[in-house]
C-alpha cells in the first residue's frame, strides 16, 4: 500500500480519525450494496449516515423494518435502535461526513448505453457539500476511467471550494462484490479491491475498509480497480453463455449437461463449473459488460465475447419456452388454455431481486401463446414496474397440492431453498426444470421432467 510519508495535514487528520473511529461515514444509496455496507461500517464502530432519494427506504430504516428480504430483520432493527446510525434524504448533511461511499445504480439505457446519471447526480450533491479533508469512494460498477473522468469532474463542477486532489480531497474506486442470497460470503469476508486517484487516496481508502472487512487489496489505480470489476462480470457472462450454448447441444444429443459439468468439475485444475439456466438477471451480469462495450467503441475496438455472450444468454428464455411447448405437446396439450406455473420470479435463489429477471420473459412469451400463466415465489409477493416491463403486475400464488394437480405444466426458473420441491415432484404432472432441481430430490418424482 502507498504510504502517507509526503502527505498533507488533511490526510493525516483523516487517517487518525479512521484509526480511532471518530470519522463519520456517509453511505449514498441504501440498496443491495449500500445497506450491508452500512451494517459493516456500523459494526466497525463508526457513526454512519445513510443517504437515499427513496423516502420508503428512509421510512423502513427509521422504523427498523426490512425491505431486502435476504438481509432479514435483524440489521434494520439493530440500526434503528442505534444512536450511531441515521438514515436521511437531506443531502446537505454530506458535509458532516469525513468519508462518503457511493453505491447508486448504474443501469443501461434503451440502447444499452451506460446511464451514469445517478453517479453524476450524486457527485454533484457531494460537490455542493464538499469541504476539505473528505474521502469519497465510488463503489457502483462502471467502465474504467469513470471515477477520474466523470465522477471527479461532477464533484468539482458543483463545488464552491477550491480542492486539490491528494492534498485536501481524496477520491478512490472500490468495486462492490456483493453476492446477495449466498450465505458463504458477506460484505466483511469478501476481499475488497481499492484503487485511488492518487497514492494518498488509496492509502486512506485502504485504512477505511481495513476497519470493516477482513482483507483489503490495494491496486495501483482507480482504473485497475474499475477494470477488474468489469473483468469479473465479463468472465461470468461469457462462461454462463458457454454452458448455456453447450446445454442446448447436449440436450439435442441426449446427454445430461448437469452430469457433464459435474464430471468435468472433478478436474482439480484448469476448470471451473458454471451452471446453465433460463437466462441472465440482476443488476450486474446482463448489464455491466455492456458498459465496457460502449467504452470500447471510443477506441474503435469490438468486444466480441461480450456481444456473443449477450446474444446467447438473451435467447435462453425463448429456449425455455420452446422446451415448454414441446413438453406440453408430448402430453397432447397445446399451450393455448394450458395452466402454467412458473416457480421463481427472482433471478437467483434466496433473494427477492426481480431486476432483469428472465422469468418475466418466460411468462410473457407463454402468455402470448395463450397459456394461463401464474407464478409462485416465496420471496416475491408482487412483481410490478420492471425496467423492460413497466406495465407488469402479478401476484405470487400459494403452492398447494390442489393447485399443482390442476396445473398442466410447472416451469422451474429459480431454485429457492424455501420452495417445497418434494411437493412439486409429487403433485405436478409435468415439469420443465431449468435448474436441475428435480434430479437432486431424495424422494422419487412422479412428474414427467424435461430439462431445459
Ligand atoms: N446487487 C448486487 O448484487 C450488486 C453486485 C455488484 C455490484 N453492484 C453494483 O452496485 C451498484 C448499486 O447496486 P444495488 O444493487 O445496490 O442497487 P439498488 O437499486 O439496490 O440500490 C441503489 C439505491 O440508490 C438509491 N439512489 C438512486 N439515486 C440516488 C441518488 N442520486 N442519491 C442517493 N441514492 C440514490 C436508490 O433509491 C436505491 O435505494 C450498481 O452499480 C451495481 O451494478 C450490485
Amino acid at each position: 500500500m502507498p504510504d502517507l510519508n509526503k502527505s498533507s495535514r488533511e490526510a493525516e487528520v483523516l487517517q487518525a480519525k479512521l484509526q480511532d473511529r471518530t470519522a463519520v461515514c456517509g453511505v449514498v444509496g441504501l440498496g443491495y450494496v449500500g445497506l450491508p455496507l452500512v451494517g459493516a461500517l456500523h459494526d466497525a464502530s463508526f457513526k454512519v449516515l445513510g443517504f437515499d432519494v427513496d423516502p420508503s427506504k428512509i421510512g423502513h430504516l427509521e422504523a427498523g423494518t426490512s425491505y431486502l428480504s435476504h438481509l432479514g430483520e435483524a440489521l434494520p432493527q439493530r440500526l434503528a435502535q442505534s444512536s450511531s446510525f441515521e438514515p436521511t434524504a437531506e443531502f446537505s448533511r454530506l458535509e458532516e461526513c469525513d468519508v462518503i461511499i457511493v453505491c447508486v445504480p448504474t443501469p443501461v439505457g434503451q440502447h444499452r448505453e451506460p446511464d451514469l446519471s445517478y453517479v453524476v447526480a450524486t457527485g454533484e450533491a457531494i460537490g455542493r457539500a464538499l469541504r476539505p479533508g473528505q474521502l469519497i469512494v465510488l463503489e457502483s460498477t462502471t467502465y474504467p476511467t469513470t471515477t477520474r473522468e466523470v465522477f471527479l469532474p461532477a464533484i468539482l463542477a458543483a463545488s464552491t471550494v477550491a480542492s486539490s486532489l491528494g492534498e485536501d480531497l481524496f477520491v478512490a474506486f472500490s468495486p462492490e462484490r456483493e453476492d446477495p442470497g449466498r450465505a458463504s460470503h458477506n460484505t466483511k469476508t469478501i476481499p475488497k479491491l481499492v484503487g485511488g486517484l492518487d497514492d494518498a487516496s488509496t492509502h486512506l481508502a485502504v485504512t477505511l475498509y481495513s476497519t470493516a472487512v477482513e482483507e483489503v487489496v490495494a491496486v495501483k489505480s482507480a482504473e485497475i480497480a474499475e477494470a477488474a470489476k468489469i473483468l469479473e462480470n465479463v468472465f461470468r457472462a461469457v462462461n454462463i453463455a458457454m454452458v448455456n450454448e453447450l446445454k442446448v447441444l447436449f440436450e439435442q444429443m441426449g446427454i445430461d449437461t448437469w452430469e457433464v459439468i459435474e464430471a468435468a468439475a472433478t478436474k482439480p485444475f484448469g476448470f471451473m463449473p458454471f451452471s446453465p439456466g433460463p437466462g441472465l438477471g440482476g443488476h450486474c451480469i446482463p448489464i455491466d459488460p455492456f458498459y465496457l462495450t460502449w467504452k470500447a467503441r471510443e477506441f474503435g475496438l469490438p468486444t466480441r465475447f461480450i456481444e456473443l455472450a449477450g446474444e446467447i444468454n438473451h435467447r435462453m428464455p425463448q429456449y425455455v419456452v420452446e422446451r415448454s411447448v414441446q413438453a406440453l405437446n408430448q402430453q397432447s396439450k397445446p399451450v393455448l388454455g394450458s395452466r402454467i406455473l412458473i416457480v421463481g420470479m427472482a433471478y437467483k435463489p434466496n433473494v427477492d431481486d426481480t431486476r432483469e429477471t428472465p422469468s418475466v420473459e418466460i411468462v410473457q412469451q407463454l402468455a402470448a401463446l395463450g397459456g394461463v400463466v401464474e407464478y409462485h415465489d416465496p420471496h416475491v409477493a408482487i412483481v410490478s414496474n420492471l425496467r423492460k416491463h413497466p406495465g407488469i403486475l402479478m401476484h405470487s400464488v400459494p403452492l398447494t397440492e390442489e393447485y399443482l394437480t390442476e396445473t398442466d405444466l410447472v416451469v422451474i426458473a429459480t431454485d429457492h431453498d424455501a420452495v417445497d420441491w418434494s411437493l412439486i415432484g409429487r403433485a405436478a404432472s409435468l415439469v420443465v426444470d431449468t435448474r436441475n432441481v428435480m434430479a437432486r430430490l431424495a424422494e422419487s418424482v412422479s412428474a414427467v421432467v424435461i430439462k431445459a
